[in-house]
Order: C-alpha cells, then sequence, then structure tokens
C-alpha cells in the first residue's frame, strides 16, 4: 500500500511517499480502508519531534517510532480481528488514532475499536476526518475542563482555526452565547458559525475592551495567561488548549497558583481520543447543529504541502488529505 512514511525527524522534507506492506489486524483490532484524513499541530509536532517532550510521550528519543503519521481519519472497515464485536466490514467509521499508533496517512490502517465510531451520515469522507482531533479537543476543553453551562458567556480565541472552528459551534449547541476571537480577514467566517459576537484582534485587544467572560477557550494561545484572568468574571475558567509552547508549560506550572490567587481557575486541556466523545460529536453534526469547514484538500502525495500551510498557522477551519 501507499504511505507517507518518515524515518527521521525534522520539516516535512523527511516525509516520503513510499510502497509498504499493508497492516494485518490483531485480535481486537479493526482494518481500515483510508478515505480520508486530516492534519493538525500534533502531527508537525511528532514530525519534527518538538517540544521534546513529545519524544518521551511517544518513544523514539533519536528516531521517530511512529514512521506513518495521521492521527484524524475516516474510511471503511475492510476487516476485523475476532474479538472485534463493534464493526463489520463495509461499516463507514472516522476515528481518532493518536493512541491506536498513528498510521492515517496510508491506504489502511488498524486501529482499536475504541479509537472509531460509525461516520455521520451527512459529512463527506474529507469532512469526516477533520473532526476527531479538533473536534474532540473543542468538545472536552469547553464541556470537561471549562465545565460549560447553557447560558453563559464564552470566549474562544482562535475561533477560526482547526479547534476554534468546532468550539465556537459546539459552545452554540450547549447553549452558550459565545464571542469568538480571530483575524479581520476571517470574521465572516466566525460568524457564520454562530458566533453572537466577533473580536477582530488586529481592531479591538480584548484584554482592553472590558467584557468579562464566564469560560474562555484559548485555542491561540499566543500571549500570556495573565493577560486574560482581568477579562474572566469573578470564579470563571480560562483553558489552554494551545499555541505557543512556553506559554503552554507556563500556563501549566503557574496557572493553578495565580488563578487562585485571583479568584480565577486556569487550567490546560490534555485532550483524549474517547469513543463516547466521538458519539456525541457524531450526534452534532448528523443534526446539523456542527457542521466542518475545510479550507484546503491535499492529495496523500501532497501531505508534506499541506503540513507546510498548516504551519503558517493561517488555516480557516481544517486541512483534509483525501486517499481513496
Ligand atoms: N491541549 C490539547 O489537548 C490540544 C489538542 C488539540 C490541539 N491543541 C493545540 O491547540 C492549538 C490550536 O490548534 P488548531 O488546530 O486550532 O490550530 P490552527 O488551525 O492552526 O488554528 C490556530 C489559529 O490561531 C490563530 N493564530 C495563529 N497565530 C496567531 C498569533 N500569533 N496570534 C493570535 N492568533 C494566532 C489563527 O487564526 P487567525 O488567523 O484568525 O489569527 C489560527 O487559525 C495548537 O497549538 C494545537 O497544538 C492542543
Amino acid at each position: 500500500m501507499k504511505a507517507i512514511a518518515q524515518t527521521e525527524y525534522g520539516s516535512p522534507e523527511v516525509l516520503r511517499l513510499e510502497e509498504v506492506d499493508k497492516p494485518v489486524p490483531q485480535d481486537d483490532q479493526v482494518l481500515i480502508r483510508v478515505r480520508a484524513a486530516s492534519v493538525d499541530a500534533g502531527v508537525w509536532h511528532l514530525m519534527r519531534g518538538t517540544p521534546f517532550l513529545i519524544r518521551l510521550i511517544y518513544g523514539g528519543l533519536r528516531r521517530p517510532k511512529q514512521q506513518i503519521l495521521g492521527s484524524a481519519i475516516a474510511g471503511d472497515v475492510e476487516a476485523i480481528g475476532k474479538h472485534v464485536t463493534q464493526f463489520q466490514p463495509g461499516d463507514a467509521v472516522f476515528g481518532d488514532l493518536s493512541e491506536s499508533g498513528f498510521g492515517g496517512f496510508a491506504e489502511y490502517v488498524c486501529a482499536a475499536e475504541s479509537a472509531l465510531a460509525l461516520k455521520p451520515r451527512n459529512l463527506t469522507v474529507e469532512e469526516a476526518a477533520t473532526v476527531p482531533v479538533s473536534g474532540l479537543a473543542a468538545l472536552q476543553g469547553l464541556r470537561d475542563v471549562g465545565q460549560l453551562q447553557a447560558g453563559q458567556q464564552v470566549l474562544i480565541v482562535g475561533a477560526s482555526g482547526g479547534v476554534g472552528s468546532f468550539a465556537v459551534q459546539i459552545a452554540k449547541a450547549f447553549g452558550a452565547e459565545v464571542t469568538g476571537v480571530c483575524h479581520s480577514s476571517k470574521v465572516d467566517m466566525v460568524r457564520s458559525h454562530g458566533a453572537d459576537q466577533v473580536i477582530d484582534y488586529t481592531q479591538t485587544d480584548v484584554a482592553q475592551a472590558g467584557q468579562q467572560y464566564d469560560l474562555i477557550l484559548d485555542a491561540a494561545a499566543f500571549r500570556a495567561f495573565a493577560d486574560y484572568l482581568p477579562v474572566l468574571k469573578p470564579g470563571g475558567t480560562y483553558v489552554m488548549v494551545g499555541g505557543s509552547t512556553p506559554d503552554f508549560f507556563r500556563a501549566m506550572l503557574l496557572g493553578p497558583v495565580v488563578g487562585k490567587w485571583r479568584d480565577r481557575s486556569v487550567k490546560c486541556l490534555a485532550s483524549q481520543p474517547q469513543q463516547a466523545d466521538l458519539l456525541t460529536l457524531k450526534d452534532l453534526l448528523d443534526t446539523g447543529k456542527v457542521v466542518p469547514f475545510i479550507d484546503r484538500i491535499y492529495p496523500l502525495s501532497d501531505v508534506p504541502d499541506a503540513i507546510r500551510y498548516l504551519e503558517q498557522r493561517r488555516v480557516r477551519g481544517k486541512v483534509a488529505i483525501s486517499i481513496c
């Protein structure tokens, strides 16, 4: 089968389109004919092996242990191991392979059934493949870490990106009043996802705008978390999803202390590929409450270009890979 593989860490040049052996499912695994995948920041962190901590988490201190990347996929079940009970050959599925050994940038991949759910009926395979990693981060950041309640006022920073575009729609579906923060060129897009207000950060500094929120989900954390504390209501919660690595670690280490001192919670998200959450997202997608937004679709051979584009951090919504 064809796959995009790497044997060393580095820039997108280390990625090669290769012929490799088609995987064989173990007893508890599903073999999937991958129809589409998507790229996310986790892909380029693993490709480059930075921050270094990622090498400790996933193994491969000097060379990547995972030679075929790709976490978020959609495809068709081709075969199942004898202990698999939830899926049958022919089922259309989507899933997050980040705890199943990755391997999504390939024509076939094996995964644990817990990494998968039936694909939302009304989505193309490319749309479905954009959901697992970014949609899960948005859902878990808002609902689990942020403890979002209906009627709350929520600020989504990075509202035009992969996580943010799902977060705006999920927060609306949960009954929140949503304000999105984005670049001026993306105000219309964020509004079209249902944001009640949109702040163009080239015109207005949200930290100086005088409004306070119950919850801030920060998917573009390129400034200190402390800047957002005055923007939170007393007792409110700031959730850092990602952005700059030093800012993320600062929030992780100092956030709980500073937040408590200022009567606010400062938390960091570590999203997990939960099957129950894929099913929650499937419901939101099936009912049209959440609609993926695809910026560009690349063929499998152009995964390096897709990652180059993503690394500019100027994507609208998601970048998909078409594989079928
Ligand atoms: N903690 C977790 O479990 C977890 C899970 C998933 C993702 N993440 C992290 O979450 C972050 C967001 O992921 P994503 O997929 O949404 O990324 P993305 O698609 O690249 O979106 C990020 C958005 O941030 C905005 N942005 C970029 N540079 C900026 C800057 N200097 N100042 C202000 N805004 C800027 C851009 O929107 P504008 O053009 O509108 O500014 C961009 O669309 C990444 O760092 C990723 O690693 C963490």
